[in-house]
Order: C-alpha cells, then sequence, then structure tokens
C-alpha cells in the first residue's frame, strides 16, 4: 500500500489493523507534495494502552516535527501542567492531530493537506475508541462539527460521528493571553469537564 496520493492514503489507513502499523505506514506518506518535502518527519498520534481522553490538535509545530511526538512544545507543556491540575497524567492521554505533518512556518493546512491528511486521523480515532475528545481550537473542533465558531459550541458534549466530542480552546490560545487569560481558566475547566466526563 502507498499513500502517494489522496486514494492511497484512504486505502492504506483502511487497510492497517493496529496503532503500531498505521503510524509506521503514515510515516511514508507523500501525499501533499509540500509537507512531505519540507518536513523532518511525519508525526502520529500517540495513544497510550487504556487511555479513554483523546486530545484532538491541528498540525504537528517546530518543536514536534523534530522530536516526532505530537505536542512536546509549548503548547503541550501547558497541557501537560493542566491535566495535572485536574487529575490526569500525560501518559494517560492519547493525543492526536488531524494533519500528521508540520505545514511550513507553520501556516494553517491548506485545505486539501486536511482532506487528503484526513483518514489518518480518522482510523487513528478508530483504533483509539476513546471515551471523550476534546478539540482543541477552532481547527479541530470544526474537523468534527463542521462550520461553526468556538464561541457557539465550547465547553458542552457534541455527538459527532460516534464521538462525544468537547471542543475548547487551543493551549497556544492561553497562551497568547497568559495565565490569568480567559482561555487558560477555560482550557482547564473544559479538561476538568472532560474527566468528569469519562475521559480518565
Ligand atoms: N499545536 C497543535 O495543534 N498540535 C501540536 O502537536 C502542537 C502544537
Amino acid at each position: 500500500m502507498n499513500p502517494a496520493d489522496p486514494d492511497g492514503v484512504r486505502l492504506a489507513a483502511r487497510a492497517t489493523v493496529d496503532l503500531p502499523a498505521l503510524a509506521a505506514c503514515a510515516r511514508t506518506c507523500t501525499a501533499c507534495p509540500e509537507l512531505a518535502a519540507t518536513r523532518t518527519q511525519v508525526v502520529p498520534g500517540v495513544v497510550p494502552a487504556g487511555s479513554r481522553l483523546l486530545l484532538l490538535g491541528e498540525a504537528p509545530g517546530a518543536s514536534e516535527d523534530v522530536a516526532g511526538l505530537p505536542f512536546v512544545g509549548r503548547s503541550g507543556q501547558l497541557l501537560d501542567l493542566l491535566l495535572a491540575e485536574v487529575g490526569v497524567a500525560r501518559a494517560h492521554v492519547a493525543v492526536l492531530n488531524t494533519v500528521q505533518c508540520r505545514p511550513p512556518g507553520n501556516r494553517p493546512p491548506a485545505r486539501a493537506e486536511s482532506a487528503t491528511c484526513r483518514p489518518w486521523a480518522e482510523r487513528q480515532l478508530e483504533l483509539a475508541a476513546p471515551s471523550v475528545v476534546v478539540s482543541l481550537g477552532l481547527s479541530a473542533t470544526r474537523w468534527f462539527l463542521g462550520p461553526t465558531s468556538l464561541s457557539a459550541v465550547r465547553g458542552r458534549l457534541h455527538d459527532a460521528g460516534g464521538y462525544r466530542v468537547l471542543p475548547t480552546f487551543h493551549p497556544s490560545a492561553a497562551l497568547r493571553f497568559g495565565p490569568g487569560g480567559e482561555p487558560r481558566r477555560l482550557l482547564r475547566e473544559d479538561l476538568a469537564l472532560a474527566v468528569v466526563e469519562g475521559g480518565r
């Protein structure tokens, strides 16, 4: 199976039987020419055994591109802290992005890149089978819910494609507004709600 174009990604993702096989196959993906040419490596999701809470971000940044792991930069460090504050170790939480490669210069993923990459995230979700998904920021929220605004849907559980999805702020917004800002307070509150709703 050769994930070199959108059809190849769809077929390859569908054919993978477990998360290690998916990660190995996704690492060979060249379906988005610019991303394949500029990335250091593909960044598949991390799904600890038995995890019930899954956090969905947008796309890897510079630190993730180097490490090959999602949310290890400043945003990831804030998530680690807030998760610990609400009583969950990051080591027990699944973390995944809608797009598995870093867009150059941290630009938003192009619509075609999101669509092409979608089967990788869909299959990882299917295999992870989380109790609750927290969508971090507008892009991950729209990936599930379609066109909407964060203010319209944040802080409540939504049924989407068989998943219970809780939209909230992206940690980068919490970092931008600082430790006393509203996004950080609400992000923490929403993570706590996700835990209460069974995501631990
Ligand atoms: N931002 C994201 O959306 N995902 C990451 O993995 C890192 C930063």
